[in-house]
This record gives C-alpha cells, structure tokens and sequence, in this order.
C-alpha cells in the first residue's frame, strides 16, 4: 500500500479526507524513528482502519540551549519505515507552515508542566501540548498513540484531553528497549560506545528499584540511587537530573507509605546527551 506524505496542513486535510471509511490513529513522531517507533504505528493499526503518522521536529519544545538544530533529520528513512508498517500518510510539515507568523496562543501544561521532567525543562510540555493540540484538530484521530517512554508528556497528554474535552481516546504504548536494557531513543545516535555503556546505568538503576517494589518507596528509591552514584564515577560519569518515584497520572511525588501504581523515573546527561526513562512499578 502507497503512503501518501502530506507536506503542509492543506495537504494534510485533503489526503485525510481521503482515506475513506473507517477509523484513523494518530501517531506523532519527531522522525529519526525506531523500532519503538515502529511498535507505536503496529499498535495504532490495531485500533483504526487508517494510521498518520506525523514526523514534526516541534521547535516549540526545545529550550534555547537544547539540541533542536543537531535533531536527526532521516525523512527518507522515516518514510520507508512508515510504508514498511502500513502507514496510509505522512504528515510533515515545515515549522514555517505549521505555525502562523502571528500566532499568540498557546496550550499550559499547568503546575504538572513544571514538575520533574518540566522543572529542568521549562516550557517543554507546553510546546509538546501546543503541537499535540494541533495534530489533534488538523488530523481528527479517533484514537491517538503515545510511548510510556515520555511518561509524564503521555500523563500530560491524557490530562490535555480531559481537561479541554478533545474528543481523542489516548493508547499508550510499552517502552521497546535494546537487548542490553537500553531504551530505544533517536538521541541513541549521539552516544559512544564510552557513553552507551555509561547510559546503560539508567535502565539498571530502574531494575534495581523495580526489584525492591514490596519494600516501600524508600527502598526503591535507594536501590535506584545506589546504581546511578556509581555511575556517576564511571568515564564519561553519569549526570543525574533527577530521579523520582511519582503518581502516574499527576507526575507529583508518592509519600513514603504509598501502596499501589507508581512511575519510577530517571534523568540523566552522559557526555553531551540527555536521556530520560522509566519504569511503572507496583508498590
Ligand atoms: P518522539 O521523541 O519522536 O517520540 C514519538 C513517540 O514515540 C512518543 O509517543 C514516544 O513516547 C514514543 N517512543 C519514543 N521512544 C520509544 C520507545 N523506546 N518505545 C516506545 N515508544 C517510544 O515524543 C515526541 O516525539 C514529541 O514530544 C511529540 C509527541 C511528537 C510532540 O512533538
């Protein structure tokens, strides 16, 4: 099956109006995808007839000192991997034509915009909702799919459409890792073979933490830090950002005596590369 590339919103709107009867997933990507990647679109097709995929570096979530110009740009390979898993368009617009010259408003991602993740990312979650907000009204998905890679942008996004009643049911989807525990990310690239092994403590850590679940908060929080400190004397160290035992839903820190769902995640830097990750974990 041809994948249709949609190279502006007008594009967009008429090759979605197109693939005629039936219901459309919505999968946003910023490229360089992955075999992560590829999982999402695979999901998306087991809940619509037709699948989007949308591949936008959004510049609206880089901070001024983030990695938005050295972004990997693969469109070609990205295209392939979109016809390869059935994708029926590809949306990829230009910042040019995706934001107005005079546009004003944005989306807030609130007090949960500025916790964890967000506190060393100002803004970022209300770039990421902008966007979102954008593919949600110019695609009109019936269902869109979001990695629990980004843990709290999938909360983030769920919040989103409860709170402003965009009609989009949210599928999250489990985070694909190499065999070594590494998560699958497009910043990946970046890494040496000194760093990738540095990074690897991530992944170790949240087992670490995952394998004291029944201990209690606490527990779990000193088994995670106990690996990523000795990452940090490792060559290149590891540079934590930081590491919290969340809710799920609110991204705000669990108590010491919660019981039940919580998200275990980690922020680090080795070298010039930022990696997040996460583990949900029952307490
Ligand atoms: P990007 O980092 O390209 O990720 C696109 C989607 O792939 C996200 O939902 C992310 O959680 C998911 N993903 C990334 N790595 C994954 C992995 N190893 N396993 C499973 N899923 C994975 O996230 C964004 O882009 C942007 O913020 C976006 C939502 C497109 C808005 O610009």
């Amino acid at each position: 099956m041809d994948v249709t590339v949609a190279a502006d919103r007008a594009a967009l709107v008429k090759a979605r109006d197109s693939l005629g009867p039936g219901r459309i997933a919505l999968v946003p990507t910023m490229g360089a995808l992955h075999e992560g990647h590829r999982s999402l679109v695979r999901l998306a097709r087991e809940h619509a007839d037709h699948v989007v995929v949308s591949v936008f570096v959004n510049p609206l979530q880089f901070g001024p000192h983030e990695d938005f110009s050295r972004y990997p740009r693969t469109f070609d390979a990205d295209l392939r991997v979109c016809e390869e898993e059935g994708a029926g368009v590809v949306f990829a617009p230009s910042a040019e034509d995706m934001y107005l010259p005079d546009r004003q408003v944005e989306v807030s991602a609130g007090g949960m915009g500025g916790t964890a993740e967000g506190a060393f990312r100002p803004g970022h979650f209300d770039g990421v909702l902008t966007v979102v907000l954008k593919l949600f009204n110019l695609v009109r998905p019936d269902v869109a799919v979001f990695g629990q890679k980004d843990a709290q942008q999938l909360a983030l996004i769920r919040r989103m459409t409860a709170d402003l009643d965009v009609p989009v049911s949210i599928v999250a989807a489990p985070t694909v890792r190499e065999p070594d525990g590494l998560a699958l990310s497009s910043r990946n690239r970046y890494l040496s073979e000194d760093d990738r092994r540095t990074a690897l403590a991530l992944s170790r850590a949240l087992s670490a933490g995952a394998a004291r679940a029944r201990t209690g908060p606490a527990g779990v929080l000193d088994a995670a830090r106990a690996v990523l400190e000795e990452a940090a004397r490792f060559d290149p160290p590891l540079l934590l950002d930081y590491l919290i035992l969340a809710d799920p839903a609110t991204f705000a820190p669990v108590g010491g005596d919660h019981r039940g769902e919580a998200v275990l995640a980690v922020a680090a830097k080795v070298g010039t590369t930022r990696l997040i990750d996460n583990m949900v974990l029952t307490l």
